[in-house]
């Protein structure tokens, strides 16, 4: 008997351009994608996320609270298995994230610890990196708990900061790595590949931490 498929809620305050490369991942793999996508969640109404989920026929919700009763609730009569966060400003209820320990995911656009935390989003994260003159950036994919981006690491990609990089142009370039990166995470999630021990320990990301290119993604530009 084949595994049933996951059923994955995606939340997104933004563009939702990370949501979108998680559809198009999963779509891509057809038959074999070990997901389907059962709802996207945004606390902003006009939340470019809400429109690309429209769009691909998935069922769209705006959420303006947090509440946890309200966000579980959506979450079980959806059936959800698996959440992933896609740029979601908002902090997930602890009530949720107990509910979906070791099945609940975030991307954040910088090599965590470092520029992480409260306040540490969008363009902040990358103004932050060049005004420290670091040379390397990167996304970071981990686990999530009740504080801001301080889950267990699942995969970082590295990414070069340019001398004439903006926030923008770096931003780019990191959100491009992101896209590779993060709805092949998810995917492997989903397909019980990458799991949190008890102990807080990540299995089954190698494949992902690699020096070698993610397998069938082209080379971070
Ligand atoms: C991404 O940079 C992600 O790392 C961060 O928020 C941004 C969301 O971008 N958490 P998008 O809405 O997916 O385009």
């Amino acid at each position: 008997m084949s595994t049933p498929r996951a059923r994955l809620a995606i939340l997104a305050s933004g563009g939702g351009s990370n949501l979108q490369s998680i559809l198009d991942h999963l779509r891509n793999l057809g038959t074999a994608s070990p997901a389907e996508v059962a709802v996207v969640i945004s606390d902003r109404f006009a939340a470019g996320a809400l429109d690309r989920a429209r769009a691909a026929g998935i069922l769209a919700v705006h959420l303006p609270t947090s509440e946890s009763h309200t966000l579980a609730a959506l979450l079980e009569a959806q059936d959800v298995t698996h959440i992933a966060l896609a740029g979601y400003l908002r902090l997930i209820p602890a009530e949720v994230i107990t509910a979906f320990a070791g099945r609940i995911v975030n991307v954040h656009p910088s090599l965590l610890p470092a520029f992480g935390g409260p306040g540490m989003y969008g363009r902040h994260v990358h103004e932050a990196v060049l005004r420290a003159g670091i040379r390397v950036s990167g996304p970071t994919v981990h686990f999530v708990d009740t504080r801001y981006d301080e889950g267990a690491i699942i995969a970082q990609r590295p990414v070069p900061v340019q001398a004439d990089d903006t926030p923008a142009t770096l931003a780019a370039r990191v959100l491009a790595a992101e896209h590779q990166l993060y709805p092949r995470i998810v995917a492997a999630l989903c397909a019980g590949r990458i799991t949190l021990a008890a102990d807080g320990t990540v299995r089954g990301a190698e494949e992902f931490t690699s020096e070698q290119a993610i397998p069938g993604a082209p080379p971070v530009p």
